[in-house]
């Protein structure tokens, strides 16, 4: 894990191998808690890692220096699993003063007990000499908690961006260009879908912030870093923070005894014409995590679910809480489904559609039991005008 990010700049954070699950956030590829050293006069760590992981980060540091001889914790974000290593960290950091916003300090109040740490509170515009490198802090809040900031250092153009372009991607290699960019690229994408979405203007407004400086190296918080595709990552954050579409429509269902199965390949077999992806998807056997990955740049989505107690099926029901939060925005919608006796699953799509503020294009397609030739014929039909609204 220990490498140099340019002379004097050292990734010193760890490697959580075996996470599979961030608070809900399936994560296959593990994670990592970067935190990196910077040495000049003084010497500033920036971040820290999650307190089960503080061994390794001490470790690494005496890899390049000592503890003792820390200048500066900057806290770029107080979520624990980047600061709750830090009251071990300011104890074995004996003069460190720690540099954060008001508002972090604030919620690093509520975690630890911080009456005894020595605080620099520093602010938008701020600058911190070392010596001959110079930090400085660029105020992020909500991207993704209200305390988040970046931190510049403007000597070798590196953007410390927290979180942000971050990716939960577990490698003994740390940068952009030593691994598979693919892999990471769609981890970029999971991320971002599944903790940065509903925060797409504050994004914009932390790009516009960065958009006149000159960055070589983005270092997040998660994952590989940034040397290649500095400007594919940003780019890519712009799309995403916008809802830029793709021409995609999901089909995304749950079923009890095969009717709405009928209804969903029905319509996802309308929705398959040139130039559109097409994607079904069963929501009981994909992970939630991948079903939001995919909600990001897909314009049309297609929720079905058979009626359970005059209610949407469990799945289908726990996807809507956590799209509610999401927050998806720009997409076209529409609802389907069967029912033997009572109703209520396809009426609750209809109201979530409209929660969400998705644009519907047809009426809800219902079917009593077994769907028969005509409504299927129907479900055809519902795919092919929604594939036709989005493709391009
Ligand atoms: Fe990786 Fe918001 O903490």
């Amino acid at each position: 894990m220990l490498r140099a990010v340019a002379e004097g700049v050292y990734c010193v954070g760890s490697v959580d191998w075996l996470m599979r699950d961030f608070h809900s956030f399936a994560t296959p590829h593990g994670v990592t808690y970067n935190s990196y050293l910077v040495l000049d006069e003084k010497i500033a760590l920036i971040d820290t890692v999650k307190a089960p992981f503080a061994k390794e980060l001490f470790s690494n540091i005496a890899d390049i220096s000592n503890a003792e001889k820390i200048d500066y914790i900057i806290v770029n974000h107080a979520e624990p699993d980047h600061a709750s290593a830090l009251p071990l960290v300011v104890q074995s950091c004996k003069k460190a003063k720690v540099v954060c916003t008001k508002k972090c300090q604030e919620i690093l109040s509520h975690y630890h007990d911080v009456s005894k740490w020595e605080f620099q509170i520093v602010k938008e515009g701020d600058t911190l000499s070392l010596g001959k490198k110079t930090l400085s802090f660029i105020e992020t809040p909500m991207l993704h908690w209200p305390e988040s900031m970046f931190t510049y250092l403007k000597e070798e153009k590196i953007l410390f961006s927290m979180d942000a372009f971050g990716q939960h991607f577990s490698s003994s290699l740390r940068f952009d260009d030593e691994v598979n960019l693919c892999d990471v690229m769609e981890e970029a994408k999971r991320y971002y879908a599944n903790v940065v979405m509903p925060y797409g203007q504050p994004v914009l407004k932390a790009l516009e912030k960065i958009k006149n400086i000159a960055i070589r190296v983005i270092a997040p918080s998660h994952g590989v870093i940034w040397r290649k595709s500095v400007a594919t990552i940003v780019s890519l954050y712009e799309e995403w923070a916008l809802f830029k579409p793709q021409s995609k429509i999901l089909v995304i269902y749950d079923t009890m005894w095969e009717s709405t199965k009928e209804m969903a390949v029905a319509i996802h077999r309308g929705a398959s014409i040139e130039k559109v992806s097409a994607h079904l998807i069963s929501v009981r056997s994909t992970n939630m995590t991948d079903i939001v990955t995919e909600i990001l740049d897909a314009q049309g989505i297609v929720f079905g679910s058979a009626n359970l107690n005059q209610r949407v099926m469990p799945f289908m029901g726990m996807l809507f809480t956590y799209l509610k939060g999401l927050k998806p925005q720009k997409k076209i919608g529409a609802a389907f489904g069967s029912y033997g006796w009572g109703r209520g699953a396809v009426e609750e799509i209809e109201e979530v559609l409209k929660d969400l503020g998705f644009e519907t294009v047809s009426p809800a397609i219902k079917s009593q039991w077994k769907p028969t030739a005509e409504i299927l014929e129907k479900c055809r039909q519902l795919g092919r005008n929604m594939a036709e609204k989005v493709k391009k």
